[in-house]
């Protein structure tokens, strides 16, 4: 077989969060390929870095009171020390906001323009005239012009669903300082996407780099149509200016995947390789872009046009996978299932997410779910229970009968070629992202390992006299498949097949799998895997809630030490008490809750009133996302607003929350005592 040279890249998170357990599925899923690929004898260059650009990043550092560079600092060191618990061996972890970076983004731009695919428009956008910046959808709230709902995004609705400019907004106001935007114009800069349209086509059907059902997604798109894409954003943003202009930036999603190269550049300058090897349009190196779907239409559609716009190579696969679930939902934050790297390994070990992930894996792009009660019957019964139990079973004989040395003959050698068997499988399977059979192969091996060695029952053959030969050739075998097991687990296992590979005095290699050791010195076993305890799961999910806890007090520190008055809500002009009884406020209690799976933001809630239950459509799925814990709650209810017909069905009310919206939206409660139906005076 002739060996490759390939760049695997892994997507850049985000720096302006923590490295959570939805990132791990893509990190364990890429570092398990680069190990599997260099124990074939691959040469794989493995980078990754932080995405440092935008304008949330800006905001973040601007709420702490620190610099965008000193939040960087920060993401950069807890990004590292959690990928490092988790043994990913990126051979460069490193960053956008770069020299690196900045060179080559530019230099892409320039040969872009160069080649006629640059254009620029004029166009109108709402600007906050306090804070002298233009503002995205999301930046920006106001009254619905449909339903008349307050505090809706500039993009959509979240009552009546619809969707709109942000400039058709009534009683626009600007989510950053509170002012109310004007339209002003602004000079964009847009790459001509739909001019390379031919060849986006092309490369899409024909170049064998997607998997099949996101090609599928990919002609939806082609279908609706390519569009003109907006790579400019205005000043004050934190990202690279655009050449040739005095306030204009990258569009963060620009410059991020440039950033696969930058961190290559970084590596190649201290490693005494020839970057340009790796980007010329010619080059012999394979290039796989490891991604989650939501990220498939950058990478499959802007990413490869940039780049043939300025006449880089093309990737020679994108491989994309689905989204984790915890216990069979969207991670959680109030039920602690949102669970950040850093909490997980304070409880568990690395290596059994990775296990667990690794024998859920396809390559097919499905969501993988997390179910903890399986996870932790999974690695019990396979690392602990099938795997480790195979040396821990026969390893003592040796020593204490045959000096710790292995037999130079095998008792069973029909079962010790059951891992040249497996061997050609696992590698396919390995090599497809099929990591799911190639645990199930390998388990296969070790029911099969684990049958023989009950059968042959050497604590019974350790009794009888005359019976020394048979038993230590029988426990020598079993040394030699719980060998086989691990080097085959190696590249999901790296940690357990370093001590496997100390205490087996022998390198583990994939080559050498099939030759059994023979009058070999073993050193002697000591316990490799600890199982898993219920108590230390709960503890994580507990510690989960307490995280969130933790992110709550600290944003109300942030707010209350800047204490600027802009951030409430201007007062609305007085009324009297006449106004005020016109509205019917009534005590009630939730008795049903259930998402809206249709959309994003709305529960449906049966609010019992007493002497009757209204149905209630509530924005507040993406705070309350778990909707069972609010039945039995007892709320305020506007009781006498007319009743609404909405896409779900009829609307008879609204229930009452504090805050400004996503993620501060506070649900009323009352104190003990008061009854379903009471006023509220
Ligand atoms: N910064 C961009 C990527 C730029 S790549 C040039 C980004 N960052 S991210 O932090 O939001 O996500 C990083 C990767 O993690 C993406 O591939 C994303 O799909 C993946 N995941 C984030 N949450 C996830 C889950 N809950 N489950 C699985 N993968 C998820 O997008
Ligand atoms: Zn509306």
């Amino acid at each position: 077989m002739t060996h490759k040279t390939i760049l695997v890249t892994n997507a850049l998170p985000y720096a302006n969060g923590p490295i959570h357990l939805g990132h791990m599925l893509e990190h364990i899923q890429s570092d398990i390929y680069v190990r599997f690929k260099r124990a074939l004898g691959d040469t794989v260059y493995y980078v990754c870095g932080d995405d440092c650009h935008g304008t949330p990043v800006m905001i973040k550092a601007a709420s702490r009171g620190i610099t965008p560079e000193e939040l960087l600092k920060e993401a950069s060191a807890s990004h590292r020390a959690d990928l490092a618990g988790f043994l990913i061996n990126y051979d460069n972890f490193y960053a956008t906001h770069t020299p690196e970076n900045q060179e080559i983004s530019s230099m892409m731009y320039l040969k872009a323009r160069e080649h006629g695919y640059i254009k620029t428009e004029t166009i109108s956008q709402l600007f906050d005239p306090k804070e002298q910046m233009f503002l995205p959808d999301r930046f920006v709230k106001g009254t619905c012009p449909r339903c008349g709902a307050k505090d809706q995004y500039g993009d959509n609705c979240e009552v009546c669903g619809a969707t709109y400019a942000p400039t058709e907004l009534k009683d626009a106001y600007s989510t950053v300082s509170g002012a109310k935007p004007v339209l002003k114009e602004s000079l964009h800069y847009f790459f001509d996407l739909p001019k390379a349209h031919d060849f986006l086509y092309d490369f899409i059907r024909n170049s064998g780099v997607l998997q099949s059902e996101t090609i599928n997604k990919l002609e939806e798109w082609f279908k609706q149509g390519l569009k003109m894409w907006d790579i400019s954003r205005d000043a004050p943003y934190f990202g690279f200016k655009i050449p040739d202009t005095e306030d204009k930036f990258f569009y963060v999603w620009m410059d991020a995947p440039i950033g696969y190269f930058a961190s290559l550049k970084n590596y190649c300058s201290t490693h005494n390789l020839n970057y340009d090897d790796f980007v010329k349009p010619d080059s012999k190196v394979e290039m796989y872009h490891f991604i989650g779907k939501d990220i498939l239409y950058f990478h499959s559609l802007f990413w490869p046009a940039t780049l043939m716009a300025s006449d880089q190579r093309l990737p020679t696969k994108i491989f994309v996978h689905g989204y984790v679930t915890v216990n069979g939902a969207k991670m959680s934050k109030s039920k602690g299932t949102f669970i950040k790297a850093e909490t997980f390994l304070k409880y568990q070990k690395a290596e059994s997410l990775r296990y667990y992930f690794a024998s859920k894996l396809t390559s097919a792009v499905v969501d993988v779910d997390l179910s903890l009660d399986d996870y932790m019957a999974k690695v019990n019964s396979d690392i602990v229970g099938k795997v480790v139990n195979l040396a821990s079973r026969t390893a003592g004989f040796i020593h204490k009968r045959f000096g710790g040395r292995l037999s130079s003959k095998s008792y069973a050698p029909e079962v010790l070629g059951k891992i040249a068997e497996v061997k050609t499988p696992i590698i396919e399977a390995y090599d497809s992202r099929n990591y799911a059979e190639a645990i199930r192969l390998i388990m296969g091996l070790a029911d099969e390992a684990n049958r023989y060695i009950d059968r042959m029952a050497p604590w019974s053959l350790a009794k009888i006299e005359g019976e020394d030969e048979k038993l230590h050739e029988v426990c020598s075998d079993g040394i030699n498949l719980f060998r086989a097991l691990i080097t085959y687990l190696a590249p999901v296992l790296p940690e357990l097949a370093g001590k496997a590979s100390d205490f087996l005095n022998d390198p583990l290699s994939l080559e050498q799998v099939t030759k059994p050791l023979c009058d070999h010195e073993i050193k002697p076993f000591k316990p490799l895997y600890q199982r898993i305890e219920k108590s230390q799961i709960d503890a994580m999910i507990e510690a989960s809630k307490e995280d969130l806890k933790d992110q709550q007090s600290h944003n109300q520190k942030n707010q209350s030490a800047e204490d600027k008055p802009s951030e409430y809500e201007p007062l609305a002009p007085e009324i009297t008490i006449d106004d005020f009884v016109k509205v019917d406020l009534r005590v009630g209690t939730i008795v049903e809750a259930q998402e809206v799976p249709e959309a994003r933001k709305l529960l449906r809630l049966k609010v019992d009133l007493g002497f009757t239950v209204r149905q209630v459509f509530a924005g507040i799925k993406q705070v309350y996302t778990d909707p069972q814990a609010l039945v039995g709650r007892k709320v305020v209810m506007v009781a006498n607003l007319k009743p609404r017909q909405m896409k779900f069905g009829l609307s008879e009310g609204m229930v009452t929350a504090a805050g400004a919206g996503v993620p501060d939206i506070y649900l009323l409660s009352v104190d003990s005592g008061a009854k379903n139906g009471d006023r509220v005076h």
